[in-house]
C-alpha cells in the first residue's frame, strides 16, 4: 500500500534527517516508526502527506508516486493525528470532526451518521459530546477526538505521530486499548511514530526501527526481540519485555473462561463462540458448534513461553484457543489475555499502578 525507497531527506543541504529509507506497509497494516528522538519518524511521517517533500527516492501509495496525485485529494485520502491535537477551538466536536466530510461534500445525514458511529467506537457517547467544545473536555478525550476527526473523511490511511504522548499514563492506556480495538473493525492502513517501544509491541504489526535517520531493522515486534539485527536493537527492545515473553502460559491463561463448558451443562444455542468442551477428569472433547460437537485441533500447552504461542494465537481463526495439559482441557488462552498480561507488567515496573 505505501512504499519507501530509498528515500531521504537533506535539510539546508547539508543535515540528512532521513537516508535512504526502504520499507513496504501492507494494505489494512498497522506499521510502526519506532526510534530514539531526533531519528527521522516525523519527517518520515510527514513525506507520506506531502507536508514534507523527500530530497530523493520515491514514495508511492498503492504502486502510484505521491507526486503524481493532487496534493489536496492526497491529503483528504490521509487521516493525520498529531502529539498536539490541534481541534479548533472554537468549534464544537461534530463541527471539528465533519471538516474533511464536507470538503468531500458528504450529505448532512450521511456526516452525522459517520461522526456518531465513530464517537461510539472511541468511548465517546454521540449525545454527550457532540455539541460540546474542545475546552470542556480531558486531554484523553480531545486526542479521541482527534482520532475521530482523523477517520472522518474514511480515509484509506491514518498516520498518527505520538498520538498518546502527551496522556497521562492511564488515559493512554485507555486509549491505546481502544485504538486496538478501533483498527480490528476498520482495517485502516495505519503508520504510527512512537518512541515507546512496549507501545509499538502492543498495537504494531510490524516496526521499523529507525537510528540517525537510517531503517536498522524491519520486522515484527517479536522477531526485533528474539533476533535483534544488532546491538543498537537489543538495547532499544530491552530485555524487560524479552522475560515477559517467557512467562509460560499457564500462568496468563483464563482457568475459568466463559469458553470452556462441561458436556453436560450445555444449553444451547446461546453460548459464546469458541466454546470448548470436556468430559470427566476435564478430558478435553472439542469444540461445540450449532450442528454438535467437533473435534478441534489447534491447541497449546500450558508450559509453552509466551512467545512460542503467539503465532499459533494469531493464526487461529478463533480469539481463543484451548490449552490442553496431557488430555485435560485446563485453561483459555486469548490475545487480549496476553496484552492484559503484558500490560499488567509493564505497568507494575514502571510503578504506575
Ligand atoms: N524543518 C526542519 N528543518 C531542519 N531540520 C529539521 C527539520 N525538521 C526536522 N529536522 C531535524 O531532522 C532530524 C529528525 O527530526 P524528526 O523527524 O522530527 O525526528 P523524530 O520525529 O524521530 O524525533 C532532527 O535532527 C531534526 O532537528
Ligand atoms: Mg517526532
Amino acid at each position: 500500500m505505501i512504499s519507501f525507497n530509498n528515500v531521504s531527506k537533506t535539510f539546508f543541504a547539508q543535515f540528512e534527517a532521513v537516508r535512504k529509507l526502504n520499507f513496504h506497509v501492507e494494505k489494512g497494516e498497522f506499521f510502526a516508526l519506532i526510534g530514539p528522538s531526533g531519528c527521522g519518524k516525523t519527517t518520515s511521517l510527514k513525506m507520506i502527506n506531502r507536508l514534507v517533500e523527500p530530497t530523493e527516492g520515491t514514495i508511492s501509495i498503492a504502486g502510484k508516486d505521491i507526486r503524481d496525485f493532487n496534493r489536496q485529494k492526497l491529503r483528504w485520502n490521509i487521516g493525520y493525528v498529531l502529539q498536539q491535537i490541534g481541534l479548533f477551538p472554537t468549534m464544537t466536536v461534530s463541527e471539528n470532526i465533519a471538516v474533511v466530510p464536507e470538503m468531500k461534500k458528504w450529505g448532512k445525514q450521511e456526516t452525522k451518521k459517520r461522526i456518531d458511529e465513530l464517537l461510539e467506537m472511541v468511548g465517546l457517547e454521540p449525545d454527550t459530546y457532540r455539541n460540546r467544545r474542545p475546552e470542556e473536555l480531558s486531554g484523553g478525550e480531545q486526542q479521541r477526538v482527534g482520532v475521530v476527526r482523523a477517520l472522518a473523511g474514511d480515509p484509506d490511511i491514518l498516520l498518527m505521530d505520538e498520538p498518546f504522548s502527551s496522556l497521562d499514563p492511564i488515559s493512554r492506556e485507555h486509549l491505546q486499548r481502544d485504538v486496538a480495538k478501533l483498527q480490528a473493525r476498520i482495517k485502516k492502513t495505519i503508520v504510527f511514530v512512537t518512541h515507546d517501544i512496549e507501545e509499538a509491541m502492543q498495537l504494531a504489526d510490524r516496526v521499523c526501527l529507525m537510528r540517525q535517520g537510517e531503517g536498522v531493522q524491519i520486522g515484527s515486534p517479536r522477531e526485533l526481540m528474539y533476533s535483534p539485527a544488532n546491538t543498537f536493537v537489543k538495547r532499544f527492545i530491552g530485555d524487560r519485555g524479552r522475560d515477559l515473553w517467557e512467562t509460560p502460559v499457564s500462568e496468563v491463561m483464563d482457568k475459568d473462561s466463559k469458553h470452556m463448558a462441561k458436556e453436560t451443562t450445555l444449553q444451547a444455542p446461546s453460548y459464546p463462540a469458541p466454546l470448548y468442551v470436556f468430559g470427566d477428569q476435564r478430558r478435553f472433547i472439542g469444540r461445540l458448534e450449532p450442528s454438535g460437537t467437533v473435534t478441534h485441533e489447534l491447541m497449546v500447552s500450558p508450559d509453552r513461553p509466551l512467545h512460542e504461542v503467539v503465532p499459533t494465537v494469531e493464526a487461529s481463526e478463533y480469539d481463543a484457543l484451548p490449552v490442553v495439559d496431557d488430555d485435560k482441557l485446563v485453561g483459555v488462552l486469548t490475545y487480549r489475555s496476553i496484552v492484559a498480561y503484558m500490560h499488567a507488567h509493564r505497568t507494575e515496573a514502571e510503578g504506575l499502578s
